[in-house]
């Protein structure tokens, strides 16, 4: 957040901030010891007379500092009023808690109830901007925005990764600020409040920012659970798992990377599969419990499932598919996802031809197009020297992991019937103009 007063026409003169727990007091006290004036509310009484009276209410370092210095300034007030904090400001940071329910599901109650009743505590001839920084499930910006006067109130969503322990570093130093608003007052506000980290700060769509914040946390859960497996697995192997995942994460150009954090087709490959089940078979070979290993085949299982019900989805008679390597850029089609498909679309009556030009201009075993007749076990499966064999008669193309000449030779060719884009190779490659000419290119991970 912005370590000085926003200035000129984004200058909204005081913030509420609703909720003074963990992430609320957080934010309060870091925006006022910047010099912006903050009202912090919340219903507990004992938080609100201990934050009035300069004491942080919660051991977190940096906080008692952040407090001090706004106390100095003067800046810092707090109060179980609602109403009078959001008459006396022109923005409200919603920061209330959403627990988990007894169903499963966020309680967003608090949520929705501070939202409303920020909404009508707004005097009648002002407008007032509302960013919920609370984590919330998909779909509630949209809940949240029905509920309020549109014309006097914008509405933001702003997710928080601060966290516990250094939640003061965090949230004056973040690595990444997303926000999400249809208004654009309220867009105004949340890019002057954020001026000083503006390289660092996303827009996005509503429904964009509220999923990030849970798939964020679910991944760091997954580390933290895989770290855990590996520990157990490694234990009865006499191996110290503390030396594993140190070594393994001396590799950032795979290991701790964005490398295999990008959606596409089902991983293969003469590796992976084999490896992945070797790690699970030790691990239940010892009674040890590997949940998240033994699933990892088992969901790369269900996304190919998931590709084949998108491609049934218009009832092809016949289909293309173009690039059938395991990966982009290889001539191996051991384990490839694409082969897989060809063989479920066949079991399913579906007529299916290959292109792979790359495949086909390998000579050495495994590569080659014995190896692809081998992998495709199948000899209603036609390999065909070219894509425009493959397409001609096809009433839909599925793109799999196409080398650069078959992705030119289809792009030229303009097929005119639906090109499924299974891995979004092709999506991610068009110009424009080239996207204008193409038939409906369909992303099936979308
Ligand atoms: N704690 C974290 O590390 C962390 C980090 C990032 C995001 N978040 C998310 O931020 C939100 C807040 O988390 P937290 O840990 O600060 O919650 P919390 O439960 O510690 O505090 C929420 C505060 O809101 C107050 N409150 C609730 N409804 C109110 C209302 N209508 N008016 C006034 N006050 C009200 C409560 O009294 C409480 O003090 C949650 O959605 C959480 O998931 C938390």
């Amino acid at each position: 957040m912005s370590t000085s007063r926003a200035s000129g026409g984004d200058e909204i003169t005081a913030i509420t901030v609703v909720g003074l727990g963990y992430v609320g007091v957080v934010v309060a006290a870091s925006l006022a010891a910047a010099g912006r004036r903050v009202i912090g509310v919340d219903r507990r009484a004992d938080v609100v007379a201990s934050l009035d009276a300069g004491r942080a209410p919660i051991p977190e370092p940096d906080l008692q500092a952040r407090i001090d210095r706004a106390r100095a300034l003067g800046t810092l007030r707090a109060t179980t009023s609602l109403a009078e904090a959001v008459a006396a400001s022109g923005a409200s940071l919603v920061c209330v808690g959403t627990p988990l329910g007894d169903d499963g599901k966020l309680d967003e109650s608090d949520l929705i109830a501070a939202c409303e009743a920020v909404a009508s505590a707004v005097p009648a001839s002002r407008e007032h901007v509302i960013v919920i920084r609370s984590t919330v499930s998909p779909g509630t910006y949209g809940r949240v925005a029905a509920r309020l006067d549109a014309a006097r109130v914008s509405l933001a969503l702003n997710p928080e990764f601060l966290r516990e322990g250094s939640a003061v570093r965090d949230l004056e130093q973040p690595e990444l600020v997303v926000y999400a608003t249809e208004h654009e007052a309220a867009a105004r506000f949340v890019e002057a409040l954020y001026r000083e980290q503006r390289e660092r700060l996303h827009r996005t769509d509503p429904a964009t920012a509220e999923l990030l914040k849970l798939v964020n946390n679910a991944w760091h859960a997954l580390k933290v659970g895989f770290a855990n497996e590996v520990a157990r697995v490694a234990a009865p192997a006499g191996v110290d798992p503390f030396a594993v995942m140190a070594l393994l994460c001396k590799d950032t150009k795979l290991n701790a990377s964005a490398a295999y954090l990008r959606p596409g087709l089902p991983f293969g490959g003469a590796c992976l599969t084999k490896d992945v089940a070797s790690l699970s078979a030790h691990a239940a070979r010892h009674g040890v419990e590997a949940p998240l290993i033994g699933a990892i085949l088992s969901s790369n299982r269900a996304h190919l499932d998931h590709l084949v019900e998108a491609v049934l989805a218009h009832e092809p008679r016949q289909t293309a598919i173009i690039g059938v390597g395991f990966k982009p850029g290889a001539a191996d089609v051991r384990d490839s996802a694409p082969v897989k498909l060809v063989r479920e679309l066949l079991d399913r009556g579906v007529h299916v031809t290959v292109a792979d030009s790359a495949v086909l201009d390998a000579r050495v075993p495994p590569l080659g197009l014995e190896a692809l007749r081998q992998a495709l076990g199948d000899p209603r499966a036609q390999a065909a020297p070219s894509v425009a064999h493959a397409v001609r008669g096809a009433d839909v193309v599925v793109v799999g992991h196409p080398s650069r000449a078959d992705r030119d030779a289809l792009v030229a060719l303009r097929p005119r019937v639906p090109i499924l884009d299974a891995g979004g190779e092709l999506t991610r490659t068009l110009s424009e103009t080239e996207r204008a000419l193409l038939s409906p290119v369909v992303l099936i991970n979308h």
